[in-house]
């Protein structure tokens, strides 16, 4: 082939664990609702920034140091991190792949999350808790979107891969990992149940 794939952006997805995730996401969406009910400044602060929804981005985010779900959560998450940085073949010079914030976003009807990414992080991830059917997915955009300037649209049958953006369905039970930098967003959530998710930022120190 004449033509070569180069720098590759990676993202990353799998179960938690290999079983007991029904009854295991049971009790932590329960908590996560606990949590909100608790943590008042959060919901304050979620009224304007987070319209229709709750995260504890702003209040509660260092969950793991705070509680012990959460601690045990950490572990697993970081299990699948170290994975993942080995497949992007850092060379973490000694350091370890630490958890720096930790935090719960539940997601009622309309509430949305707009285009963003995760600053003073290398690898962000989110866990999903509770994920009604027809919830919206983890929309990725490709990173050099804003130097394609005179470039011509893809087909509409292009490969995956060379697509402008990726939408990862939500599925109770996932992992997702991706690389800080990359820009994604939620589109509003048009179902009545609650999405209820874990997010989190990693750095290596
Ligand atoms: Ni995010």
């Amino acid at each position: 082939m004449p033509t070569r794939t180069w720098f590759p952006t990676h993202i990353y997805c799998e179960p938690l664990q290999p079983a007991g995730l029904a009854k295991f996401n049971t009790e932590l969406a329960d908590e996560c609702r606990n949590l909100r009910d608790y943590d008042k400044g959060g919901r304050k602060w979620s009224e304007k920034n987070y319209p229709g929804g709750y995260t504890s981005y702003a209040s509660m985010n260092e969950l793991h140091r705070f509680s012990s779900t959460f601690a045990a959560l950490e572990k697993k998450f970081l299990k699948h991190a170290r994975a993942f940085a080995k497949t992007l073949e850092f060379d973490l010079r000694g350091r370890t792949v630490r958890m720096t914030d930790c935090w719960v976003n539940i997601m009622p009807p309309t509430a949305a999350h707009s285009l963003h990414l995760h600053p003073l992080a290398f690898i962000s991830g989110t866990y999903y808790v509770a994920t009604p059917p027809g919830c919206s997915g983890l929309k990725f955009e490709d990173p050099r979107l804003e130097r394609f300037m005179a470039a011509p649209p893809r087909l509409p049958d292009a490969k995956l891969a060379n697509r402008i953006h990726v939408t990862y369905p939500a599925e109770a039970g996932n992992v997702i990992l991706f690389e800080s930098w990359l820009r994604h967003e939620v589109a509003a959530n048009r179902v009545e149940e609650e999405r209820i998710s874990i997010s989190f930022n990693l750095n290596w120190s």
